[in-house]
């Protein structure tokens, strides 16, 4: 925003008049905050009034593609491109459709605290979490080697791993991979004065590795830094690392908040006044990361996100705690048969009580408003887990040759079943070496659990495993 000019006072006839469009929203956000999780995916910030008023009545927020928004003078025009009344200007900076959408996230990665939240979205869940780490990435100084680093959890989606070792080292910054997220000793070890962030993926992509947000948040807030947490697997209705202490959340929206699959993006969604004490590229920055992110970097770096898509999206999103909570029952009641069955030699699933992370994530993964559905808070573990299949690389592909209905896909977050050997596949890139270090051998089948009746995806799990002889 442009506070400092001098305004004509056609531009303050348009700001005045933006002023009761934002006490309006704030007023709706206020309004939405009270509501149930439910409501909130349902509804998110169309109101009935905007539908009857603005968009012909339309029940469901339509879908605006057009490029660009026309203004109706100079002076409004002036006022909008400076950011001084609510504009969408141009598609890649702001969407009217895709406003709906990073409203609805905010309100629900805040879900059940006062805290206040915003969001920004993407073309994919990769260009939210490129977009979340680069403002922390920048050089403080003048001096051509000034060393940055940033200390990750080893366990993270393949992709995220191959943008950090591999298109952050060209840029000259350093990770420092941990390799077991649970034990916070050694997150502290690796963290100096030339760190920006730390970075946790959970229940992480493919062996559902668990970590303690609240602890990692104020280790992290110690040193200075914000605390960063992909949150794609759980998503809201299990998680909300915002509410544990996290300072920002990455979500493929591609994965379980699409769970029909026809949607691809992603999300960043930010607590108000991060800690970040050693990069404050601007007060808006930390003040709110998430908005800051949307009119600056992101709008000069493009990595919006499609309206139609957007839509989509929300569309999807609006069942996201019934979906989850039928994929995460189904998934428990396969994990303990995958458990018994004599060709897995040991299955990863945080709500088996064997998982080493058990506890933990029983005291933080519960169904959003559970306790108002069944007169307690339930557990739910999410939609995602992995197991070894007894005899290695080739016994693994046997089995997963022989599904006739569970999709071989490098997918998660599907409404129906997907495998997928991430030796092979979404971690083959990182390369043999990185695989060891984040525990993902050639035997491992990464499994989602969709919506399908348990009994059939046992069945078909059956199919691959007589493949073994
Ligand atoms: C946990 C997790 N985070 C991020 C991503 C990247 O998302 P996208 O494919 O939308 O870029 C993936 C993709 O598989 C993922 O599994």
């Amino acid at each position: 925003m442009n506070n400092n000019a001098q305004l004509s006072s056609g531009v303050q006839n348009y700001v005045n008049r933006g002023q009761e469009i934002v006490k309006r929203r704030e007023d709706d956000f206020r309004r939405m905050k009270r509501c149930r999780f439910d409501t909130i995916a349902v509804h998110g910030m169309y109101t009935m009034r905007e539908a009857l008023e603005e968009n012909q009545g339309s029940i469901i927020e339509p879908a605006y593609i057009a490029t660009s928004q026309g203004y109706r003078d100079s002076d409004e025009m002036e006022a909008g491109l400076a950011y001084l009344i609510p504009t969408w200007c141009y598609a890649r900076i702001a969407n009217p459709t895709t406003y709906y959408l990073e409203w609805v996230l905010a309100l629900l990665e805040g879900y059940g605290s006062d805290m206040e939240t915003s969001a920004v979205v993407t073309s994919s869940g990769m260009a939210a979490i490129t977009s979340a780490v680069e403002p922390f990435l920048v050089k403080l100084s003048e001096a051509a080697d000034e060393p940055i680093n940033f200390v990750s959890s080893a366990c993270i989606y393949g992709g995220a791993f191959q943008q950090f070792s591999i298109r952050q080292k060209e840029k000259g910054r350093l990770v420092r991979w941990v390799q077991n997220p649970s034990n916070l000793q050694t997150w502290e070890a690796l963290i100096d004065d030339n760190s920006r962030f730390l970075y946790a993926e959970l229940p992480s992509n493919p062996n559902i590795a668990f970590c303690d947000i609240k602890a990692l948040a104020e280790l992290a807030h110690r040193h200075g830094i914000p605390l960063i947490v992909d949150s794609t697997v759980a998503t809201p209705a299990l998680l909300r690392p915002l509410t544990l202490g996290a300072d920002i959340v990455v979500q493929s929206l591609s994965k379980t908040i699409t769970a029909g699959g026809l949607g691809i993006g992603g999300a960043i969604i930010s607590r108000k006044n991060l800690v970040s004490e050693k990069v404050i590229q601007a007060k808006e920055m930390t003040d709110d990361f998430a908005s800051w992110v949307k009119f600056l970097p992101y709008r000069d770096n493009g990595p919006s996100m499609n309206p139609l898509h957007a839509l989509m999206v929300l569309n999807d999103l609006r069942t996201l705690r019934s979906k989850v909570d039928t994929m995460s029952k189904n998934a428990m009641q396969i994990a303990q048969w995958l458990a018994e069955h004599p060709g897995v030699e040991q299955v990863h699933y945080l709500g088996l009580e064997s998982d080493p992370m058990h506890k933990l994530a029983k005291r933080d993964m519960v169904l959003a408003d559970s306790e108002l559905d069944s007169g307690k808070p339930v557990n739910r573990y999410s939609h995602l887990m992995s197991f070894r299949v007894k005899g290695g690389g080739q016994a693994a592909r046997r089995v997963m040759d022989g599904f006739e209905m569970i999709y071989r896909a490098t997918d998660l977050g599907r409404i129906k079943s997907v495998a997928t050997i991430p030796a092979i596949s979404t971690h083959q890139q990182q390369g043999e070496e990185a695989r060891i270090m984040a525990d993902i051998p050639a035997n491992l089948i990464r499994l989602n659990i969709g919506a399908e009746h348990p009994d059939d995806i046992i069945a078909d799990l059956e199919r691959g495993f007589s493949r073994l002889g």
